[in-house]
């Protein structure tokens, strides 16, 4: 992929299509380009969504790679790397400590499809580790962390992006629409 089209597919920041999509800051892409030809993942919650995100990382093989997964569950990192075709064992580190991961420098942007309660100080220490940050929805478990992960976004100026694919994706638009012009009776 040459410059140009990477820098396009970053800035649509496709991953997944309209499933998943993780932009990046133009630092870390800078990084990026020099250190690797990939942009470099980590997976934290590999169990269901986490499992979703390596398959859009999959979509683009050659532009990102999983490089790491973090799970507090050890059992599923073996199945987990037999199951997807883009991963490869040797190319991938685990992790029990979500911590430890973020000492990894070659990881350039992490996933985060742990439980809710987590979504917050994951995302502010990721950031604050320079990370750009993929995050599943909610975006906080209250809203006092929500605002603390915006502080940590405007701080680090690293990208956050929050995953509510029901909210746009084309059939839930529709069906609102539909629901609103009384299709099914009165609201
Ligand atoms: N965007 C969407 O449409 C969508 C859809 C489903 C779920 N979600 C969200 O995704 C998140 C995960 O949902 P799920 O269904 O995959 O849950 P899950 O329980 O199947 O998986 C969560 C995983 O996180 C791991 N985990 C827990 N604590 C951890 C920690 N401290 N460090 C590392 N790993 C840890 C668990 O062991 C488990 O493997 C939830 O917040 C959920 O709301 C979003």
């Amino acid at each position: 992929m040459n410059n140009k089209t990477r820098r396009d597919f970053l800035k649509k920041s496709a991953l997944g299509g309209a499933a998943l999509a993780i932009p990046f800051s133009a630092k870390s892409y800078n990084n990026i380009i020099g250190a690797n030809d990939r942009i470099h993942l980590g997976v934290a919650g590999i169990n269901s969504r986490g499992g979703a995100h390596i398959r859009a990382a999959g979509r683009y093989n050659e532009d990102t790679k999983v490089i790491a997964l973090c799970d507090v569950d050890n059992r599923l990192f073996g199945k987990t790397i037999a199951k997807f075709d883009n991963l490869n064992s040797k190319d991938i580190t685990t992790y029990g400590d979500f911590r430890k991961m973020l000492e990894n420098k070659n990881i350039d942007a992490v996933t985060i499809a742990s439980p809710d309660h987590w979504h917050a100080p994951m995302a502010i220490m990721a950031m604050n580790a320079g990370k750009d940050v993929y995050c599943e929805k909610p975006f906080s478990h209250n809203p006092q962390e929500g605002e603390w992960m915006i502080q940590a976004q405007k701080k680090t100026g690293k990208v956050l992006q929050i995953g509510n694919q029901q909210r746009s994706s084309p059939t839930s638009t529709q069906l609102v629409k539909d629901i609103k012009s009384g299709l099914i009776g009165k609201a």
